[in-house]
């Protein structure tokens, strides 16, 4: 989608459609005044419609577009909202061109408006048409009006870059099981950081076996896809200053194994790899804005798959840390391959933090729904800076605890620990107390995005997040990243 910016009288403006969000027409050109109050009208009664009528050639403009705020409690998301209301709108019409009018807020400079726009039209727009013959149309030019008092140019084109970011995690994240093996994430890694500032490095089957390994050899094993593991580093800082780590869990397809899951949304475990896709989009956005933070990705990269090699229940198995693993159930994999990659990154670079991103459990999606991830940390500061980032980007996030009595879920009387909690008891928690026990003393966060990582059929979603994969998660960690 191509963005430009423009200062020019609105009213003046060459445009398919001339949009407005909230009062953004106000001062407009008396030749269209009644036009607009019209759709004020028409916004007042229900703020979330898009109202539109044609200019009647009063002004360049063809048409004039109207939307509202329409929601009170996060006044940066309205905007977004509004604005992917708008672009979807103008794709649904076909124009060749828009243009919207940055309204005014109390409390957001111009500069955080036009981001905004920026990421609600954009992350709007995007489909999944890849295996389709009928291809999405043409997207249609934005320009955004600004009154020209301040310089918004840099924020629209980071914006722009974040944007891209997500969709280029969504367009991994949703690719088909079939279509998509560890293999081929490596293939993406590897063309990310071609003639970039970012560094790649992969561990192939026999490295991981030989150096111990023993979640992601096992969960890996019986795939014919062999399991590999992705490391991207990015120096954006001094050399010698420490890392943030982010690991992602990249589960190209999650069968459960040989504890089966039931077919019943089965194929929605293609998405079981959004954690990782989102380590990639993070990767290339703080690349691309050059953020300065130095930064490196860890993705374990499998398949779970059922057969005569699989790991079974009732195994016993070594993980990265040395410590051992009693298997209760295959269908907990995700812990297994997170635990390796978490202890991995702990020992071999000794970040300042470390971030996980997950699609772990069920029960997340239980006690939080759709529009909400999971947080666990071990570290409060950590926690609260998240929550932070949480409410500038609207990626909602909502804290659940991990004290030691929660470390007594996962004890298991042959192994050091069990892969999973008892029943269906907080089994969020029981999760994340497993990945506690992979690291010693990092600040670490966890985030569950499995009920936020992909739209769930039957729940309402944002006009940004059309149908599939979300990209959760990578404006939150590039904001997180950019507060270092
Ligand atoms: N990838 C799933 C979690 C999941 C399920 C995410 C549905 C999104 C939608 C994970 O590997 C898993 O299967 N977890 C089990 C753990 C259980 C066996 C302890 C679960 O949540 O049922
Ligand atoms: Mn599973
Ligand atoms: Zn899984």
């Amino acid at each position: 989608m191509k963005i430009t910016v423009d200062s020019a009288d609105p009213a003046s403006k060459k445009t398919d459609a001339l949009c407005g969000i909230s009062d953004s027409f106000s001062g407009i050109d008396p030749a269209v005044d009644a036009a607009v109050r019209e759709l004020a009208g028409e916004i007042k009664e229900s703020p979330k419609r898009v109202s539109r009528t044609s200019t009647m050639g009063m002004i360049p403009a063809r048409m004039i577009m109207l939307t509202g705020l329409g929601r009170s409690d996060a006044e940066s998301d309205a905007i977004r909202l509004a604005a992917g209301r708008i672009a979807r709108e103008a794709r649904d019409l076909n124009l060749k061109n828009f243009a919207i009018i940055l309204p005014e807020r109390p409390t957001m400079d111009a500069a955080l408006i036009a981001s905004c726009v920026v990421e609600g039209a954009k992350l709007a727009l995007y489909e999944f048409d890849e295996f389709r013959g009928d291809k999405a149309g043409k997207e249609p030019s934005l320009a955004i009006m600004t009154s020209g008092k301040t310089d918004i140019k840099k924020a629209v084109s980071d914006a722009e870059k974040v944007a891209d970011a997500v969709t280029y995690t969504r367009s991994l994240a949703n690719l088909p099981p079939n279509e998509c093996s560890p293999d081929t994430l490596v293939a993406h890694a590897r063309r990310l950081c071609a003639g970039t500032n970012l560094r790649c490095e992969i561990l192939g089957r026999r490295r991981l076996e030989k150096e111990g390994f023993g979640g992601i050899a096992a969960v890996g094993r019986e795939s014919k896809s062999d399991p590999r593991l992705i490391i991207l580093r990015y120096t954006g800082a001094d050399k010698d200053q420490k890392p943030v780590a982010i690991v992602g869990k990249a589960v190209t397809f999650d069968s459960g194994g040989i504890s089966l899951k039931h077919s019943e949304k089965m194929n929605e475990m293609k998405f079981d790899k959004c954690g990782g896709c989102a380590v990639l989009g993070i990767m290339k956005a703080v690349e691309s804005l050059g953020l300065r933070v130095n930064v490196v990705g860890v993705i374990p990269a499998v398949e779970n798959m059922p057969g005569g090699d699989s790991y079974r229940p009732g195994d016993i198995i070594r993980l990265y840390s040395g410590k051992t693993a009693e298997i209760l159930n295959t269908d907990a994999e995700g812990r297994l391959i997170l635990a390796d990659a978490l202890a991995y990154a702990e020992k071999r670079y000794s970040p300042s933090e470390i971030i996980d991103l997950a699609t772990l459990t069920g029960a997340c999606i239980v006690a939080l729904g759709a529009n909400v991830a999971g947080i666990i940390s071990n570290d409060d500061l950590l926690a609260g800076r998240m929550e932070e980032s949480s409410r500038r980007t609207m990626e909602h996030i909502w804290r659940l605890p991990l004290n030691d009595d929660y470390m007594e879920m996962i004890k298991s009387d042959v192994a050091d620990m069990r892969n999973m909690g008892v029943g269906r008891v907080a089994g969020t928690i029981a999760a994340a107390a497993f990945l506690r026990n992979a690291i010693r003393d990092t600040p670490w966060a966890h985030l569950d995005i499995a009920g936020v990582a992909w739209t769930q059929t039957g729940t309402k979603h944002r006009s940004y997040n059309p149908e599939g994969a979300t990209g959760f998660g990578v404006r939150l960690l590039v904001d997180h990243l950019s507060h270092v």
